[in-house]
């Protein structure tokens, strides 16, 4: 016989309270919470006897109490992070003998627990339900202590920034994970709001801790056009392409053609700008705009027309605009094409046209990911524009096609730079 219902949601509950801080250091960001879910419920589930259950819920209750007491997460979480300006990034400098990276390592490792302790702390401020989801709990269960040593030299250095990486890599798939846990379950909550706004935050602060991370790890390359993460020349035109035939080839991989993309404007534009943040905004607009020239010419899916992006560039910022002739976006669901998890996937799925495509939409490459179908494309892509002052601005021609502006300041401009 299985536990009670009750039984179970407390002993998730427990397992996701069940945090790495036992000695007023923490690991990173929640280490034990998968190994406490696997303790925890193997018990719970060969235990039957009362005494057990009240062995169990002692032990619980312990638990609940270290949870609400971490007070080396509490501390951290109420120091302020230290944002940094691009252009600080860039003009750091490089010594010859590699103090600029020490010193980067030492502010990372100052300002990476500040940021994740902000992070814990929303987690934990979330609706029970959701905090029960077991895709959010795998959110914040890898384990990497960064907290456990000082950074005095190269050797010690060297050994945080392969636990930096790892990091990283431990937490590449948080967006995929976190858009299939709130899937499941936002529908328990009435407050679309405190979805909107912690996904918001979390997302973008997980966007500045990535880039943070990644600049550290960059300063190790010898490569003359980038310090770090920020390439000193960055060409809209040059990246705009790299991310046109990623689309293209997974358009055509769904729908066995894809739109050209003529791209015109100010195409020899170069100025320092982070690519990071462009990597994941544009192959998404690009996604979404093949996808709807795709599915408005099903008749026709050899002569589609084709996607036209312009740049232009000026001293306070850069647009990249994204025009389509799909049809555009009907008014009846304008308004929540932003929202987190709106997409239209499994309509266009029902279009019988549709159904020998659609399978390949879970068939597709792990690397390629898939054509559309999250809902979280458009929303990210907005929250990542403003978080570096910029903005993701749609404008629909119902009947013929979408333009999709997507602004950015430029870090060295005239206008005040974003911070990381
Ligand atoms: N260029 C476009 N033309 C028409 N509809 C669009 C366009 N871009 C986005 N949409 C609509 O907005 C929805 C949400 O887009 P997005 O957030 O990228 O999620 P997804 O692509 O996973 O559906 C899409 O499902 C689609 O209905
Ligand atoms: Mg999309």
């Amino acid at each position: 016989m299985g536990p009670p219902v009750e039984s179970w949601f407390l002993s998730r509950f427990l397992s996701m309270c069940t945090t790495c801080c036992t000695k007023g250091r923490f690991s990173l960001p929640l280490s034990p919470l998968a190994l406490t879910l696997h303790g925890i419920d193997k018990r719970f589930r060969s235990t039957s006897s009362m005494s057990s259950y009240t062995e169990l819920a002692r032990e619980r209750s312990k638990t609940v109490t270290s949870f609400y007491n971490q007070s080396a997460i509490d501390a951290s979480a109420e120091k302020p992070s230290v944002r940094l300006t691009p252009a600080t990034m860039l003009y750091a400098g490089k010594s010859p003998d590699g103090q600029h990276i020490l010193i980067s390592a030492r502010y990372l490792h100052k300002e990476l627990p500040v940021r994740i302790a902000h992070r814990i702390k929303g987690f934990r401020s979330l609706p029970f339900i959701i905090g029960c989801n077991p895709t959010i709990l795998q959110v914040v269960s890898s384990p990497t202590p960064l907290q456990d040593f000082s950074i005095t030299d190269q050797e010690t250095e060297a050994h945080y920034s392969k636990l930096v990486k790892q990091l990283l890599d431990d937490h590449k798939d948080v967006v995929t994970m976190l858009a299939e846990g709130f899937r499941e379950c936002r529908k328990h909550i009435m407050d679309e709001t405190l979805v909107r706004n912690f996904l918001d935050t979390t997302l973008t602060s997980r966007l500045g801790i990535r880039m943070l991370a990644t600049h550290h790890i960059a300063l190790h390359e010898d490569n003359p056009d980038f310090v770090g993460i920020i390439c000193r020349r960055l060409s809209p035109k040059k990246i705009i392409e790299k991310w046109v035939d990623f689309a293209r080839r997974l358009c055509e991989h769904q729908y066995g053609n894809s739109p050209r993309v003529r791209i015109n404007g100010h195409v020899a534009a170069r100025f320092p700008f982070i690519p990071l943040p462009l990597d994941y905004i544009l192959p998404e607009l690009l996604k979404n705009a093949m996808r709807a020239t795709m599915e408005s010419h099903l008749d026709t899916p050899y002569n589609v027309p084709d996607v036209v992006v312009t740049i232009a560039n000026n001293d306070t910022d850069f647009v990249i605009r994204i025009s389509d002739r799909g049809g555009g976006i009907p008014h009846s669901i304008l308004d929540q094409v932003m929202d987190y998890h709106f997409s239209t996937a499994e309509q266009s799925a029902q279009d019988p046209r549709m159904s020998n495509l659609f399978n390949n939409i879970t068939n597709s490459g792990p690397q390629s990911g898939p054509m559309h179908g999250f809902g979280f494309g458009l929303p990210t892509s907005r929250a990542y524009a403003e978080y570096l002052g910029g903005s993701l601005a749609i404008q629909s021609m119902q009947g013929i096609g979408t333009d999709v502006y997507l602004r950015l300041r430029h870090i060295d401009g005239k206008g005040e730079s974003f911070r990381v």
